[in-house]
């Protein structure tokens, strides 16, 4: 279940209605699959076979079709990352960086942890949303944002697209941002 920690207050918000509530309120999608259909093997595994992906993408295909079908996804994936993936301390330096994209970013954790930093609406300022296996986020487009891994640096997510060639990331160079 995601919870949520506002930077401004350093309020958190833990329960789930608060955090579905929130979310509504600045127009970030927020929903569940259900990971108890995941074969046991694959809940804490972040070194993937090919085959195992598509396994991951297969157990969760009506998932997918639904949201492609709700909101106009065309082409899906499945990523990786943990210690095992090569420079990974230099991909998380580049995460670390807000930016927009012109369609939203939808993500599907199955497994491990991850974090969207997000900028709020009006006086909100930056709010954090620490992801959990089961936990499904879209980022608005336009909606300045960054996401990167927490303490356990590893993370299994399906990643939707409309356009796969059209997702670029503009730079949002934001003085109002303070890195944690
Ligand atoms: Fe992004």
């Amino acid at each position: 279940m995601a919870q949520i920690r506002i930077r401004n207050t350093n309020e958190r918000i833990e329960n789930e209605a608060d955090v579905k509530a929130f979310l509504d309120q600045q127009e970030v999608l927020y929903e569940h699959w259900d990971m108890s259909k995941l074969p046991a093997e694959l809940h804490d595994k972040f070194v993937l076979s090919d085959d195992e992906k598509q396994q991951v993408l297969n157990t969760f295909d009506s998932e997918i079709k639904d949201l492609a079908s709700r909101r106009g996804y065309q082409i899906w994936d499945l990523i990786t990352l943990s210690d095992a993936t090569p420079n990974l301390d230099d991909l998380l330096q580049k995460f670390e960086a807000v930016h927009t994209h012109s369609e939203d970013e939808i993500r599907a954790i199955t497994a491990g942890k991850g974090i969207f930093i997000i900028k709020g609406a009006g006086d909100t300022g930056y709010f954090d949303v620490e992801l959990e296996a089961g936990d499904v986020i879209s980022v608005p487009e336009s909606k300045p944002h960054f996401f990167t891994l927490m303490e356990n640096r590893k993370i299994v997510a399906v990643r939707l697209f409309i356009e796969k060639e059209g997702w670029v990331a503009s730079p949002y160079d934001d003085p109002e941002f303070v890195k944690a």
